[in-house]
């Protein structure tokens, strides 16, 4: 466009502007207002100039026409400038699609920070497709885009979903600390950490302090980051995310499965029906099936003999034998062909925590689950856990910790011991599956893992 040498200005005849975000601006048809945001896309016509503005709540279609289309000022704006654009907000024509199905029709507009153009662009910056490390230095403007930001307001609608869940089920949350002395799922995945000249560690899991919290204020839970020093680097390993854990009193493992099956298939159905989250899911993942209960319940050792049924073979490429951990890759074989949510029960004794409670008719095994979704996996992961102090400690010899760091955790067997279990869920996790994404990398705000702390 050839650029007008005029000022632009605001023509105060037209009346005050509303000041609104654009998800308020879609039911202002025919009213004047003042949208704040960025240029999320600019197209140029021989006359007219297209913006799509985001502000986060909303995108909107903005034209801008007449002498403000040919002015040098609109001749120079660029992708990601936040401007203030004020106008009409009318109806798009009969057979034409916007958001929100209007468009603005600007008259006045401001630059509060104008974007850079050339080689400094944001295009350039941040190109779609681009290699997947490039894209995590870039993280910050990437965030920006369609994709990664609908996945982080399905996160907070997933949390927000989750929170509702037990508050309906009377959990209190509770924030535990980050920092501790303790472990709680195998030391080696442990951070550790200088304190004060003391031995730290960044938690891997709150739930030794959920439980501590049982007998004050009842059922718990916590939304708390949890970290792993994850050696391997497989799409659904994070070194720090965002932990789910809820620890109930008075329960049999039975009332236990039930609570997750619950809380899985209530926060997904709350989700579905918020009116942000719910149609961004159906755009990230069409095919998605909402889980519906009850959820297939399967023990261990029938999976054992469900691998070697199909031929699928252990870690060592040899056939499954009752005591094998059952690796992701395995896990997930099995978890696509049966093409339902799992649960998954009763591990032996040997290839799980500390703290888990053996099975009555079964001591080889635990009062376990691992909850399984096609497509990712392991989500959840839980247990009753043992109640007397003689086992508890038998259990701290047999994974070689000391327990003086523990006396607290050991506390709770001798002021009022009762039966109780847990979970933890991983947030990441949930999404990939709840927003068919490859990795749980997609999921996380910044996420972090071997080789990656920035930005
Ligand atoms: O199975 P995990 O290790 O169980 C615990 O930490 C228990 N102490 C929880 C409890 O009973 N309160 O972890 C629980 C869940 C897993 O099912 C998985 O979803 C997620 O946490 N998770 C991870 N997510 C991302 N990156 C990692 N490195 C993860 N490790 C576990």
């Amino acid at each position: 466009l050839a650029a007008l040498e005029i000022k632009v200005e605001e023509d105060k005849s037209l009346g005050e502007a509303k000041k609104l975000k654009i998800g308020q601006s879609y039911g202002c048809v025919g009213e004047r207002v003042k949208l704040y945001g960025w240029i999320h896309r600019l197209r140029a016509n021989k006359k007219v100039v297209f913006v799509v503005l985001r502000d986060g709540t909303g995108f909107i279609q903005c034209v801008i026409s007449g002498d403000l289309a040919l002015v040098q000022q609109t001749a120079e704006l660029t992708l990601e400038s936040s401007v203030a654009l004020y106008g009409t907000v009318a109806k798009v024509p009969e057979g034409k699609s916007a958001p929100g199905g209007v468009e603005l029709v600007v008259d006045y507009y401001e630059v509060i920070g104008l974007a850079p153009a050339g080689e400094d662009a944001f295009t350039n910056r941040i190109a779609e497709g681009a290699d997947p490390s490039l894209l995590l230095d870039q993280r910050h403007l990437a965030l920006r885009g369609e994709t990664i930001s609908a996945v982080m307001k399905v996160r907070a609608a997933l949390l927000r979903a989750v929170r509702r869940v037990y508050e309906e089920e009377h959990l209190v949350e509770v924030t535990p600390p980050c920092m501790v002395q303790t472990q709680v799922e195998g030391g080696s995945t442990l951070f550790k950490l200088d304190y004060y000249g003391e031995q730290a560690y960044l938690t891997q899991s709150s739930q030794l302090y959920l439980e501590t919290c049982l007998a004050a204020l009842g059922d718990v839970y916590c939304v708390q980051e949890s970290f792993r020093a994850e050696k391997s680097h497989t799409r659904r390993h994070l070194s720090e995310y965002t932990h789910i854990e809820a620890e109930l009193c008075f329960l049999t493992f039975d009332d236990l499965l039930t609570h997750i099956e619950k809380l899985l298939i209530n926060s997904v159905q709350y989700v579905l029906e918020d009116p942000v989250a719910g149609p961004l899911v159906k755009q990230l993942n069409p095919e998605f099936q909402a889980p519906k209960g009850p959820f297939m319940r399967l023990e261990y050792k029938d999976a054992i003999q469900w691998l070697n049924d199909h031929d699928i073979k252990n870690e060592q490429g040899e056939p499954f034998k009752f005591g094998d951990d059952i690796a992701e890759a395995a896990e997930r074989k099995m978890t696509d062909t049966i093409g339902v949510p799992i649960l998954l029960i009763r591990f032996p004794v040997e290839i799980k925590s500390f703290y888990m409670k053996r099975c009555e008719d079964d001591p080889r095994v635990t009062e376990s689950v691992d909850v399984l979704m096609p497509t990712v996996g392991e989500i959840t992961g839980g247990s009753m856990r043992i109640e007397g102090t003689e086992e508890l400690m038998q259990g701290f010899k047999r994974e070689g910790i000391d327990p003086k760091a523990y006396y607290w955790f050991i506390d709770q067997r001798k002021y009022g011991t009762c039966p109780h279990g847990g979970y933890g869920l991983g947030t990441e996790r949930i999404l990939a599956w709840l927003c068919n994404r490859f990795t749980v990398r997609d999921c996380s705000l910044y996420p972090r893992f071997s080789g990656r702390c920035k930005p």
